[in-house]
């Protein structure tokens, strides 16, 4: 059940940043994922393109199609989560003409209803920013091990380390937040690093894999309920083993199935049950079964 409260706008950035309280973000891909992340209190959701590897099964997160992202932010929308749902822009889709951007950018506001969009990089997307907030979205930045570099960084490796590395990170954080993001995410960096970032910048860092200087954090759904195992950084905390618990629940199913246990006298239909509590309402019936044609 989604918790019933005032739909929060993206000013809670600025305003968590402003009273040094944490943010509390998460990503979701479907109308489920989003219904959990929003009963469960979140500040607001990233449909990450982290989706291609969790959910559509890629290797890595570069052959995400902004088709993909609109399809999975238009099921978080019509969750109604009550809180800011950012798009992210995938890999090719902020890279060649600045127009193209804006173009994509305003699939995902307009059609699948997102607030936001993120995107990874720095100055070097800085026209492509730019042209984002004049058409009036709102923007993310994201530095760090930002997974759509990996053949440039020749793999997952943490980013920033060492004193010219973190000077560059340091005035990169700096030019998005001058660009006019509103947010940015940091990921795998050491903490150190994050935290002095983190202290000199006017907007709301959130950090994974970047430890606790950061004013929010973000996981991914399927690492944080244990139901991802393809790839594993120490920065994941599994707050619960989903996968293992369904894989039991559903070995328990095609158990009982072969042994004729399920479905059990309570599953089935004679002459009086009717379709089950509440389905006749859901199924737009007015409260009654609709007749058998
Ligand atoms: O794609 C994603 O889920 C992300 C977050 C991990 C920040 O970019």
């Amino acid at each position: 059940m989604v918790a019933k409260r005032r739909p929060r706008t993206l000013d809670i950035f600025a305003r968590r940043k402003r009273r040094g309280e944490k943010l509390a973000l998460l990503t979701a891909y479907d109308l489920t994922s989003a219904r959990i992340a929003a009963s469960a209190g979140v500040d607001a959701i990233l449909v990450g393109d982290s989706l291609g590897m969790v959910v559509l099964g890629h290797e890595n997160t570069l052959p995400v199609t902004v088709d993909d992202v609109l399809h999975h932010s238009a099921a978080v929308v019509r969750a109604r989560p009550g809180v800011p749902v950012i798009a992210d822009m995938p890999y090719g889709s902020f890279h060649l003409d600045p127009a193209l951007t804006v173009e994509s950018a305003l699939r995902l506001v307009k059609e699948a209803g997102v607030q936001a969009v993120k995107l990874e990089g720095g100055r070097n997307r800085a026209e492509h920013i730019a042209a984002l907030l004049d058409a009036e979205i709102p923007v993310m930045g994201h530095l760090g091990l930002t997974p759509q570099s990996i053949h440039r960084f020749g793999g997952y490796k943490v980013q920033g380390r060492g004193g010219e590395a973190a000077r560059i990170l340091a005035d990169e954080a700096a030019f998005l937040a001058d660009a006019g993001c509103f947010s940015l995410v940091l990921e795998c960096i050491p903490a150190p690093l994050a935290q002095a970032v983190s202290e000199a910048s006017p907007i709301p860092t959130i950090g994974i894999g970047a430890g606790q200087g950061c004013d929010g954090q973000v996981l991914v759904f399927h690492d944080l309920l244990g139901l991802f195992d393809g790839l594993a950084p120490r920065f994941v905390k599994r707050y619960a083993e989903l996968g293992r618990d369904a894989t039991a629940a559903v070995t328990n199913y095609v158990d009982e199935v072969r042994s004729g246990t399920f479905p059990g006298p309570e599953h089935v239909y004679d002459d009086d049950k009717d379709l089950g509590p509440g389905m006749a309402g859901y199924l737009g019936g007015g409260g009654k079964d609709e007749p058998a044609s």
